[in-house]
Order: C-alpha cells, then sequence, then structure tokens
C-alpha cells in the first residue's frame, strides 16, 4: 500500500449505492485514475452498466478483483460480507489493506474469515460523499497500524469529513450519521410542505429550508457553539420562533429524533445477521 492514496490500486468488491459513490467521487476529484480501479457486482447485466457509467472496469469476479489490488474496500450488504471474505481470503495478502464499508460487520469477523495478519479497517459513510459533503466514522481492526488508519483517512477525506472512533462506538454511528440524511430529508420535506402551506412556491420553500438547514449546520461546525446557545440566539423575547418551538416541543420533535437513532443503532447491530 502506497501513502500517496492515487498511487494505489483499488478493488471495489460491491460497486452498488454506496461503492458506486466511492468511486465515482475518487474519479472526479482526481485521486484516483480509472485504470487503477476494479470492481465488481453480483449481476452479468449490472457489470457492463456499470462500467460504461463509471469508465472502470466492473466484472462479477471478486477473486480476480482483488489481485494485485493495494487496497480492497468490501462494499456488499452486511450479510454478503462474510461469503466475499471467505471467496477472497486466499488471495489477500498482508500486503494489502480491506476497508469495509459493512453495517454491523465487525473488523474481527473479517479477519477470521480473512487470515491472520490482514490490516482491516471499518469505515461507515453515508450518502452526503456523493458531492463531496460525507461523514465517515472509522475504526481499526487488530492488524491495523497507523500508517493504513492514515490511508483510510485520506480515501473518505475526499469524500467529506473523516473521524476515528472506537469500534464499540459503530453502531451508533451506524444510527446517527449513516442513517440520518434520511431523517434530514423527512425534516427538509416537511419544512418545504410549511413553506407551500403558507403560501410559497415550492421550489422557493425548497431552497429556503435546504439553505437553511445547510447554513445553520455550517455554524455549528464552523463555530464549535452549542446548538442550544445558538438557538436561543435566534428566539427573541415573545418573537415569533418560540412559538414555533413551542409547537416542536408539543409535538416531541427531539424525543422522536432520539428514539430514531436509538432504533437504527438497536437494528445496525443485528443487520450481518441476516
Ligand atoms: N447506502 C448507504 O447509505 C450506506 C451508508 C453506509 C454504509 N453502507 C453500507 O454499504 C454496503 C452496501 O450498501 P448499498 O446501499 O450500497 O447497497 P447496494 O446498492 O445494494 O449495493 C450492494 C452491491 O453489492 C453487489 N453484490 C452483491 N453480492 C455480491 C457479491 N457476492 N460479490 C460482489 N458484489 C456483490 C450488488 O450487485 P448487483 O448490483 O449486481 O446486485 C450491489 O451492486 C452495506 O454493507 C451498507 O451497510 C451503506
Amino acid at each position: 500500500m502506497n501513502t500517496n492514496f492515487s498511487k494505489n490500486r483499488i478493488a471495489v468488491l460491491g460497486a452498488g449505492k454506496m461503492g458506486g459513490i466511492l468511486i465515482k467521487a475518487l474519479i472526479e476529484k482526481h485521486q484516483l485514475a480509472p485504470e487503477r480501479v476494479r470492481a465488481t457486482v453480483a449481476h452479468e447485466t449490472r457489470a457492463h452498466e456499470l462500467s460504461h457509467k463509471l469508465g472502470v472496469t466492473v466484472t462479477t469476479d471478486n477473486v480476480a478483483a482483488v489481485d494485485g489490488a493495494d487496497v480492497i474496500l468490501i462494499c456488499v450488504k452486511p450479510q454478503v460480507v462474510q461469503e466475499v471474505a471467505e471467496q477472497i481470503a486466499d488471495k489477500v495478502t498482508a500486503l494489502q489493506l480491506v476497508i469495509s464499508v459493512a453495517a454491523s460487520v465487525h473488523t474481527s469477523q473479517i479477519e477470521s474469515a480473512l487470515g491472520a495478519g490482514v490490516p482491516v479497517i471499518r469505515a461507515m459513510p453515508n450518502t452526503p460523499c456523493v458531492l463531496g459533503q460525507g461523514m465517515t466514522a472509522l475504526c481499526k481492526g487488530q492488524y491495523a497500524n497507523p500508517e493504513h488508519v492514515g490511508a483510510a483517512i485520506a480515501l473518505f477525506n475526499v469524500v467529506g469529513r473523516t473521524v476515528v472512533v472506537d469500534e464499540k462506538h459503530m453502531d451508533a454511528v451506524t444510527g446517527l450519521s449513516a442513517s440520518g440524511p434520511a431523517y434530514i430529508y423527512i425534516i427538509l420535506e416537511s419544512l418545504a410542505e410549511a413553506g407551500v402551506k403558507v403560501g410559497l412556491p415550492r421550489d422557493i420553500a425548497t431552497l429556503l429550508a435546504a439553505q437553511t438547514t445547510l447554513g445553520a449546520a455550517t455554524v455549528v461546525l464552523e463555530t464549535g457553539d452549542h446548538p442550544a446557545l445558538l438557538k436561543d440566539a435566534v428566539t427573541t423575547p415573545a418573537g415569533c420562533t418560540i412559538d414555533g418551538i413551542m409547537e416542536l416541543e408539543e409535538g416531541k420533535l427531539r424525543v422522536t429524533l432520539i428514539k430514531a437513532v436509538v432504533k437504527a443503532a438497536q437494528r445496525a447491530k443485528e443487520l450481518a445477521a441476516g
């Protein structure tokens, strides 16, 4: 594995939504030349379509794809990870780095399927990686060293922000930031619907909702201020916002969001079992 990420050859096993997003982003951001990528999917017809769409070699042969790769990205569904890891085990060596983005599947499960000594990193990205605005959490397995972690950080920094956590937090990350875009889209859709209810054209309502969400998130990230303080700054005594907040509290928005993340994190623990 080369510490300069663009010099590596990458195998992406399971170029579906997440695998496809990562390939596309790495190529578009000139971090990887298309000829350095080999991808796989389950179906031949899909392989042809995708090869044409992404401009990389796509087959259904996982074993051939990992041959000569420096970094192997496992992007299949959690229930398929074990099967794929066992399939490639004879070809993979400790000189390669395996990164799995599968929810629920522990690094130790992948390590024991691949054989001792193979460095494994588990990553949990999210779909905004498609526009370089992703959030990825990483953790390392027992054979991965700081250089491997550095390479994984370099890869996911191309598609957004990256944080390193202990593996015990990965299901919580799945419930919060990997599932999170879906929650935010529902909130955005609802705010846009609200705009329509109070008389705004739908496109303007959607723009107002989306830019307001982006702006508020950017302020949290850039100032580091507590969201409650920032909320207080918007809330003039006896003004309009406090009336809106009262409705949110009555509708139990906070507890509903907390319960959504708790449920999704619980489900993330079970996925690998099917
Ligand atoms: N989607 C997200 O927001 C997200 C976020 C974080 C992590 N993840 C993780 O990413 C992984 C993939 O999720 P996804 O949403 O991208 O699913 P997906 O769109 O269904 O992609 C899965 C891909 O795996 C391929 N595949 C199935 N069996 C295979 C095999 N034996 N060998 C090679 N390829 C095989 C499928 O091929 P065909 O297309 O031919 O069926 C498909 O392209 C999951 O483990 C998930 O936990 C997803």
